[in-house]
């Protein structure tokens, strides 16, 4: 179910009309549904009602405050990897008993932190930051519960840049790896051996790679239990895609079937960590068209919008739909490509071999940005971060304001 859509020739949002709405503010701004983000959170949740799974929403993809205490009140957890995220996310009140941390280079404060915050686990990457958390707990005098972030070393099928769980990337351990350490587990005095993890990357649209994923770990639990080593959780991570361009919907339910399968010959709690699914298509960015410069056969329609608000398509290549906020007659073919004010050549969201008819002054809406759009922006030219707006039915509410010039300077 999605709640953008075009009634008549408008562009709505749940009920708001947009444009009514773009007339009222400065733009560019990221604008939130409630109900998308409901829809998506429950949607996820029942798919999975047999595992009764653990769901830690995956900060990284959107830290806004609002929605996050939203989610929590829904029943979301939270996977943080840094303690920015892991502040932001007891800011919104989520539970630390549903909060797993991740990451390759977490810094001893941090360590110290999540230990002092009594969080659920820990997921470690390496052996020195085992060691470096074994030595932590002591001194907190406390046993630490963790989880050992696995390297299948298995191709997710997808963007290069965002895959995780090839040998080659940099994160988590082999199996081999986690193998010596689980044997000599009893070094580790202040650690508990609780979980297993794996994250092998994002934006994944084939359940192909999860089942790989499943049988590897089940693998491997075959040969730990054997040395009578049995976790209690296994963090299976995020990673399911989400259409942008029209491609097939990820078969959630079919990968359900698979961890139902797997949960049932091993006595285990599973924890996941969706971003993207549940957050993706819950925001837009809404932009007006600063100028539209044109040569012989194409047109540059320069928005307001620009790569520090919005990177995925400089940094991966992504394509963003841009729908206009009042659909028109689309042009005969002239190559339209939006560009956004920043001075460099890949500041460029997407071309179109024909689009609709448009002017200078006019509203455009960049679809699909609720997950790695606002937490991947930046300052750069020196620009504001914009401001975010969630929708709610009838509500209209800020929840995080634009930036000012002032504080950007200071
Ligand atoms: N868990 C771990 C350990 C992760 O590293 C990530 C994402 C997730 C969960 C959530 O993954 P999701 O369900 O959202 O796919 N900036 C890139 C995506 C980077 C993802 C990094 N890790 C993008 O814009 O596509």
């Amino acid at each position: 179910m999605n709640f953008l859509k075009f009634k008549n020739s408008k562009l709505f949002f749940e009920s708001v009309n947009i444009e009514k709405l773009a007339k009222k503010k400065k733009t560019p701004f990221y604008l939130y549904s409630q109900q998308q983000l409901k829809h998506n959170f429950d949607f996820f949740k029942s798919t999975f009602k047999k595992l009764n799974p653990i769901i830690c929403f995956s900060v990284k993809s959107n830290s806004n405050v609002k929605l996050l205490s939203y989610l929590k009140k829904i029943g979301a957890g939270a996977d943080v990897v840094s303690m920015g995220e892991l502040l932001i996310a007891l800011k919104a009140k989520i539970d630390p008993k549903k909060i797993v941390f991740s990451g390759v280079g977490k810094t001893d404060e941090e360590l110290n932190f999540a230990i002092k915050k009594n969080i659920l686990l820990i997921n470690a990457e390496s052996e020195s930051e085992l060691q470096n958390l074994d030595s932590i707990a002591k001194k907190n005098k406390k046993i630490v519960s963790v989880g050992l972030r696995i390297n299948p070393n298995i191709k997710a099928k997808t963007n290069k840049k965002i895959s995780t769980g090839k040998k080659d990337d940099k994160f988590g351990m082999s199996f081999e790896k986690c193998l010596k350490i689980l044997d000599n587990r009893s070094t580790y005095s202040n650690l508990n051996f609780d979980a297993l993890s794996v994250h092998i990357g994002s934006q994944i649209l084939e359940v192909e790679p999860f089942r790989k994923t499943l049988s590897a770990l089940q693998k491997f639990l075959d040969k730990i239990n054997k040395i009578g080593v049995y976790p209690n959780y296994i963090d299976l991570g995020g990673g399911m895609g989400i259409p942008y361009n029209n491609e097939r919907q990820f078969n959630l339910k079919q990968y359900a079937m698979l961890i139902e399968s797997f949960k049932n010959k091993n006595n285990v709690e599973i924890i996941f960590e969706p971003g993207r699914f549940i957050s993706g298509n819950s925001g837009i960015l809404i932009s007006k068209i600063i100028y539209i410069k044109s040569s012989r056969n194409k047109r540059f329609v320069i928005i307001d919008a620009a790569m520090n608000d919005l990177i995925r398509p400089a940094l991966y290549g992504a394509k963003h739909q841009i729908l206009p906020v009042t659909k028109s007659k689309i042009t005969s073919k002239i190559s339209t490509e939006f560009v956004g004010p920043v001075c460099e050549t890949s500041d460029s969201f997407i071309t179109y071999n024909k689009y609709f008819k448009i002017h200078e002054g006019n509203f455009v809406c960049i679809t699909n940005v609720g997950a790695y759009g606002r937490t991947l922006a930046s300052n750069y030219n020196t620009r504001p971060y914009s401001e975010e707006i969630l929708i709610n039915k009838n509500s209209i509410q800020t929840i995080k304001q634009r930036q000012s010039l002032k504080s950007l300077i200071e």
